[in-house]
């Protein structure tokens, strides 16, 4: 996971136009994950994303890769797109016969996990950085710089080891370079472009309100939930008027199924401190006009009370009419 940390900061956020459409970092990355089970069995999983964004897979048995998006290709052609993957295929046919080749070399115990991220981030101005990191069991092993490989602290002898086989390998560093240099900043360019309409399109969140028990006895927890917003940055806060309690919890954004996303933001409080706050959230697609839900104000609650208000007045009303009428016929006797 430490590995997915830089990769998962690469927010982007929506603007006005192209070139400056996505202040803020925006990365275009491949992610691997090979299981090694056992001496004859290797789970792997391989899959491209743009910043939170899964656009590729990739089909283990056929060696295929998977095209998650209309516009996944990016600008590259039919044939580019062949070469690369065709070029991935014979990677990862590699990667696991090394990896299994050198298990004891490399003193490796089954099962042991690899896991790898390589790709490149348009900075705002234009700058693009490009990485490529490997990690083992879930910690750093090895890193890609300067046209060498470079082992992690935290690897060891054995990540040493690995790059000294590596070095013997010079073509692939050369491959790697151009992939890394040349084809992705490319790729990241056209592919911003081509899934422009989808990448930047602007969905309201929707807001509402619950509590659970607080934290002690007498306090409550109001939680503010805001879901099915795009793009992802958003603000929401509790207020009291104008003024942001300090308090307030905010969790991850995550993601909804339908690529929308969902945050829960909630504030501790005292049971009766509870009225007079609010919830307010900003998001770029209201457009200024902030979302606010007063607590205890909301029209459901105003509406139960007032049904029940109502049908007690019916009961009594029915109740007074079947005296009044029993009455009646009592005089009549
Ligand atoms: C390797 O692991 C798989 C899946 O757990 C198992 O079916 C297979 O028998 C194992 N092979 C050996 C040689 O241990
Ligand atoms: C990159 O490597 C070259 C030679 O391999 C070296 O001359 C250069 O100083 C290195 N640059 C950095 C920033 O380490
Ligand atoms: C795709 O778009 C990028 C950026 O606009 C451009 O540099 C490149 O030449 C285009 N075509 C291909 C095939 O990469």
């Amino acid at each position: 996971m430490l590995l997915l940390a830089p990769a998962l900061l690469a927010v982007f956020f929506p603007a006005g136009d192209t070139q400056d459409a996505f202040q803020g970092p925006i990365s275009f990355y491949v992610i691997q994950i090979s299981s090694f089970v056992n001496n004859t069995w290797v789970k792997y999983q391989g899959s491209g994303w743009l910043g939170d964004l899964q656009i590729h897979g990739w089909d283990g048995d056929s060696g295929t890769a998977i095209f998650l998006k209309p516009w996944s290709k990016g600008n590259f052609s039919n044939e580019e797109v062949s070469e690369v993957v065709e070029l991935f295929r014979v990677y990862v046919f590699a990667f696991i016969r090394e990896m299994t080749a050198h298990v004891n070399t490399l003193q490796l115990e089954y099962p042991f996990e690899v896991q790898g991220i390589g790709g490149c981030e348009l900075h705002s101005g234009g700058v693009m950085v490009s990485f490529l990191r490997g990690a083992l069991g879930g910690l750093d092993f090895v890193s890609f710089k300067n046209s060498s490989c470079v082992p992690a602290p935290e690897g060891g002898s054995r990540a040493q080891k690995v790059c000294t086989l590596l070095s013997r390998y010079q073509d692939i560093f050369y491959i790697v370079e151009k992939l890394l240099y040349e084809t992705c900043p490319r790729y990241l360019l056209g592919v911003l472009e081509a899934g422009k309409a989808d990448l930047q399109r602007q969905v309201k969140p929707e807001a509402w309100l619950s509590s659970n028990p607080g934290h002690g006895s007498g306090r409550l927890q109001l939680v503010c939930h805001v879901s099915g917003f795009h793009p992802k940055p958003v603000w929401v806060m509790w207020m009291r008027g104008e003024q942001e309690q300090p308090e307030t919890q905010r969790g991850d954004v995550l993601p909804n199924a339908d690529e929308t996303w969902y945050l829960q933001v909630t504030l501790d409080v005292a049971a009766e401190e509870a009225a007079g706050l609010s919830c307010r959230v900003k998001h770029s697609s209201l457009g200024g006009q902030d979302i606010v839900l007063h607590w205890g104000r909301s029209i459901s609650s105003g509406w139960i009370i007032l049904a029940i208000i109502v049908s007690c007045l019916i009961f009594s009303l029915c109740f007074a009419l079947w005296f009044f009428r029993r009455l009646s016929y009592e005089d009549i006797l």
